[in-house]
């Protein structure tokens, strides 16, 4: 069985004998060898690299572990965080099964059903607040400082360090770093983490090569490709919808350092990646995850990425979280009566 990331890759953390031993057997995620979804994307060689099987369905249970172990550490009683629902999810789920008090920051009207669900499910004292996501985020660094709880956002190093074995598990499974690693991008922190990860395999010989990192934004939300803070950020893919990102030097030079970029795609670019990767792999991830695969298919598009190159998408969130957005496109849905006939009828068969 999967021991968690504490075990797997403890020489790799920042923890020590003191640091309590938590998990809920994340990490160890799927990278799918994608061949027909290559074929749609233009490359040759694509991988999907699933990060919505964790066991709060993303990508924030690798850096919460780290994140939620060091606060019981220190002794802290609360944890703190803002969310798009992702970082919520995972706070709060990490903090039942650690005993701790969470409290969620969610901007009104824009988290996505199941996530806010999960937030419920795993007993967080949940506060909406009229204001978006980066305005949510100034308010939990204030209650941190002022009342002292613990702050569980990607600005907690802690939240990063832990976010880096995902680049260990993808050199560990390819033999080696990719060409390419495309993945969404809202307050900069995963592809920080990445790039860091990276980085430190190549550094201690456990890789032989640096990947370009390729950051996916929404048009409407795209603070990084425009080069500035966005004042009202929009778009269907609310896990991104960040105008004032928090990580924002590092995320400049993973993609700097790396050769790679930032570029923005639209909603309607984002939401057919979405479909296409659920119709032809069998991964339903969410909106906000198939930035990745809408980035990376632009760039190929652009003479950006060369369609030689071995390219690995990030899948950072579970399609099931959000039920709404799904349903919306649900074209293949039919009522009928209970005759054999008329299904087979309307089937075509
Ligand atoms: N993909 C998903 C599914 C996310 O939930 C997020 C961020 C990102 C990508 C972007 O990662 O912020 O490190 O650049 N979600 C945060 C949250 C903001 O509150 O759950 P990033």
């Amino acid at each position: 069985m999967n021991p968690g990331l504490l075990t797997t890759y403890r020489e790799w953390l920042p923890i020590s004998e003191q640091t309590p031993p938590l998990t809920l057997h994340e990490g160890n995620t799927p990278l799918l060898r994608a061949e027909r979804l290559a074929t749609w994307v233009g490359v040759r060689e694509l991988y999907l690299k699933f990060d919505g099987l964790n066991p709060s369905g993303s990508f924030k249970d690798r850096g919460m572990v780290v994140a939620v172990a060091k606060a019981m550490e220190d002794d802290a009683r609360t944890i703190i965080c803002a969310s798009t629902g992702n970082t919520s999810a995972s706070a709060a789920a990490y903090a039942a099964r650690a005993g701790l008090t969470c409290v969620v920051l969610l901007p009104a009207g824009k988290v996505a059903l199941g996530k806010v669900a999960q937030a419920v499910a795993y007993g967080a004292r949940i506060v909406v607040v009229k204001t978006n996501f980066d305005g949510a985020l100034d308010l939990a660094r204030e209650l941190s400082d002022r009342y002292g709880a613990a702050l569980v956002n990607s600005v907690n190093p802690y939240r990063i360090e832990g976010q880096t074995t995902a680049a260990f598990e993808i050199c560990d499974v390819l033999g080696d770093a990719p060409d390419v690693l495309a993945l969404p991008v809202g307050n900069g922190g995963n592809i920080t983490a990445y790039w860091l990860g990276f980085r430190r395999y190549h550094e201690r010989g456990r890789s032989t090569a640096l990947p370009r990192m390729l950051g996916g934004q929404a048009s409407g939300a795209a603070p990084f490709v425009r080069g500035r803070f966005i004042d009202e950020p929009e778009t269907i893919a609310t896990a991104i919808r960040i105008g004032k990102p928090a990580t924002w030097e590092p995320a400049l030079s993973a993609v700097k350092e790396s050769k790679g970029q930032f570029a923005a795609v639209s909603d309607e670019q984002i939401l057919r990646a979405y479909s296409e990767v659920a119709r032809t792999e069998g991964f339903f991830c969410e909106p906000a995850s198939a930035a990745s695969i809408a980035v990376l298919k632009a760039a190929v598009e652009a003479g950006v990425v060369d369609p030689a190159l071995r390219c690995v998408c990030v899948l950072t969130g579970n399609g099931l979280k959000d039920p709404d957005t799904v349903m919306k496109q649900a074209i293949n849905v039919v009522e009928l009566p209970p005759s054999a006939e008329q299904i087979a009828q309307t089937l075509r068969w």
